[in-house]
């Protein structure tokens, strides 16, 4: 069950406001992306991974974790579909198209490997994600409700999200191809493609470093983990 990971980091971070790319930002002294890598490397069975950064980036190079073996890197695209799928076929002129492939975002350091290990034992199609917690309203006209959705029934898709080599990069190609919009993470482009992906519920800590306030909140949380406190 040997698998590559995908890490997309080529964003510009817009809702961060930061003047720098915030997978850049320091949090408990270390750069978010470099929390994230050092967490994919400890994954049991990880062959490799590839990073998609931005053409004009002039960090990643100079980071500790980048000097590792197992990490390579290409050259992102203009929206996360794009920097994925750039990553996936770099990957299919190495690998065969059965390989299984973990896309992650560089946003997300704080992945449990517990649930990492759910992943990789659920179906060959997966993803994390987080069941909804608050009561869901669907909005109508000028933000007034319209409906409440059944709560038991919503998802909201996080990563890493598992698919096969070949699979996923046809299903993104055809996928960016046909419906651009549409494609907003893997799952998306497997279901356009006829598949159902698994759902595995996952831990609270997988939060994606969107706000300033989610720095705050994933200092705090790896602070109290490498305080040797459990997850
Ligand atoms: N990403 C990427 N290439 C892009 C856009 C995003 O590789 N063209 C990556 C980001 O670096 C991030 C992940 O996809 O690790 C999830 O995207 P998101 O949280 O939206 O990050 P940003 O696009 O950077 O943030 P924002 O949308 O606020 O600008
Ligand atoms: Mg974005």
């Amino acid at each position: 069950s040997d698998y590559w990971v995908v890490v997309p980091a080529a964003g510009a971070g817009k809702r961060m406001g930061a003047n720098t790319p915030k997978q850049y930002l320091p949090i408990d002294g270390k750069p978010l992306i470099a929390h994230t890598l050092e967490n994919i490397l400890s994954w049991p069975g990880l062959k490799g991974v590839v990073v998609a950064i931005s053409a004009d980036d002039e960090v990643f190079a100079t980071l500790e974790c980048a000097q590792d073996d197992k990490i390579q890197t290409v050259i992102g695209g203009a929206e996360r579909a794009d920097s994925v799928l750039a990553a996936l076929e770099y990957l299919s002129q190495h690998q065969s198209p059965t390989t299984s492939v973990l896309v992650h975002d560089a946003a997300r350091p704080l992945v449990s490997t517990d649930d990492i290990h759910k992943l990789l034992s659920a179906a060959p199609m997966a993803l994390l994600a987080q069941p909804a917690s608050d009561t869901v309203k669907l909005a109508g006209a000028e933000s007034c409700v319209r409906q409440t959705l059944p709560r038991e029934q919503i998802w909201l898709a996080q990563t890493p999200q598992k698919a096969p080599l070949g699979t996923l990069l046809q299903a993104l190609q055809r996928g960016l191809d046909e419906n651009p919009k549409a494609i907003t993470d893997e799952a998306s482009a497997l279901e356009l493609a006829g598949h159902a992906p698994e759902l595995v519920a996952a831990c609270r800590s997988n939060f994606k470093i969107t706000h300033p306030s989610d720095l705050v909140l994933a200092e705090a949380l790896l602070r109290h983990r490498s305080g040797g406190a459990s997850s």
